[in-house]
């Protein structure tokens, strides 16, 4: 699925993240599985992450967010219409964690729902968002990217275990007087979702109790730096633009290497790359709204500027959008 904007302008108002407290190093996980810092950093960029305690669940972790992106963009919890939440984490399959979060958060009005598309799902999230929105059927919407991964993985498998963390991030998505998003590109290919599964999950082996996710990492590897390159190049000429107009460069966050071959193969220097995998690891729908925030926070992230962001993930699915940074500009 391809496509420019409509014409009516859509931006992120409000961001926010928030990751747990606890810090494991390479250096930790040694004490679960044999593996070594070195060949962590050297095979991945990872360093650290953060996982989350036994009693957090993933709204504990995207509240805080949640609250943030409201605060940013000024805006009302009760005037958010739409809430999608990104997950492959819920606290539960039902009540879904974007209606739980509605009712925390005090959105009485807000259509909720549910997420699912792997790594992916921020970009799925701020796309039906964007949708939503300029078809005028939601006013102001919050979407939600989020995972805490820590709890469905295997804690002795040591080619998932080093991987990944946990962390979300939330954006406002409304009208902007100017600037917005431009486009989405967003795929899935079936075939590869045995590269990247969770067997137990649903009805297919309810009764299995194998429930932690399983890892293909070389196909992994393979794909992501296949689409991570073609989605960019998609989406860039179905908006007109060239690379060379990238202001900031927002990959998803699954290992250093892939992020090097997709920034080498499309030609986007080191000072455009927004990396934060190295203190978070891979946080799946988490993943990219914290490195947006990253960039806000070391101040390359102006209103005006040029944002490609691309997802890949299990499905196998990928997407990516180009926007206009608006943050704090509503219509
Ligand atoms: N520590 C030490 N050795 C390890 C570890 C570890 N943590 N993990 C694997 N190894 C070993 C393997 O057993 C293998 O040993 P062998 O040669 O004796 O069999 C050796 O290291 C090499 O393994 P490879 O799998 O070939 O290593 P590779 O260079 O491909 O790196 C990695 C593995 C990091 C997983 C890489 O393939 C990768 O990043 N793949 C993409 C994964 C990914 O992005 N997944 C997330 C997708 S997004 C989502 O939706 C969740």
């Amino acid at each position: 699925m391809i496509g420019s904007a409509n014409g009516r302008r859509i931006g992120i108002t409000g961001l926010g993240t928030h990751v747990p407290e606890r810090v494991y190093t390479n250096a930790d996980l040694e004490e679960f599985v044999d593996t070594t810092d070195e060949w962590i950093v050297e095979r991945t960029g990872i360093h650290e992450r953060r996982f989350a305690e036994q009693h957090e669940a993933l709204t504990d972790i995207a509240f805080p967010a949640a609250v943030q992106a409201l605060e940013a963009a000024a805006a009302d919890p009760a005037s958010i219409d739409l809430i999608i939440v990104a997950t492959v984490t819920p606290d539960m399959m039902f009540p879904t964690s974007s209606a739980i979060l509605a009712d925390r958060l005090g959105m009485p009005d807000a259509a909720a729902y549910d997420l699912l598309a792997g790594c992916t799902g921020f970009m799925y999230g701020i796309a039906q968002a964007y949708a939503m929105l300029s078809s005028g059927l939601s006013r102001r919407a919050l979407v939600v990217g989020g995972d805490v991964l820590s709890k469905i993985l295997d804690w002795h498998d040591r080619s998932t275990l080093v991987l990944f963390g946990d962390g979300a991030g939330a954006v406002v998505l409304e009208a902007v007087a100017d600037g917005g998003f431009l486009g989405f590109e967003l795929g899935a290919d079936g075939a590869g979702g045995e590269n990247l599964w969770l067997p137990g999950s649903g009805s297919r082996h309810f009764e299995d109790a194998d429930r932690l996710v399983k890892m293909n990492g070389r196909e992994v590897f393979k794909f992501a730096t296949r689409v991570m390159v073609s989605s960019a190049e998609k989406i860039l000429q179905e908006c007109g633009r060239t690379v060379d107009e990238v202001d900031v460069y927002v990959p998803h966050q699954a290992n250093k290497r892939i992020i090097d071959h997709a920034a080498g193969k499309l030609g986007i220097p080191e000072e455009k790359i927004v990396v934060n995998v190295d203190r978070y690891g891979n946080t799946s729908s988490g993943s990219i709204p914290l490195a947006l925030a990253d960039a806000r926070a070391d101040g390359r992230l102006r209103p005006g500027e040029l944002v490609l962001m691309t997802g890949m993930g299990a499905g196998l699915t990928w997407g990516s959008a180009l926007i206009e940074w608006t943050e704090g500009k509503a219509a």
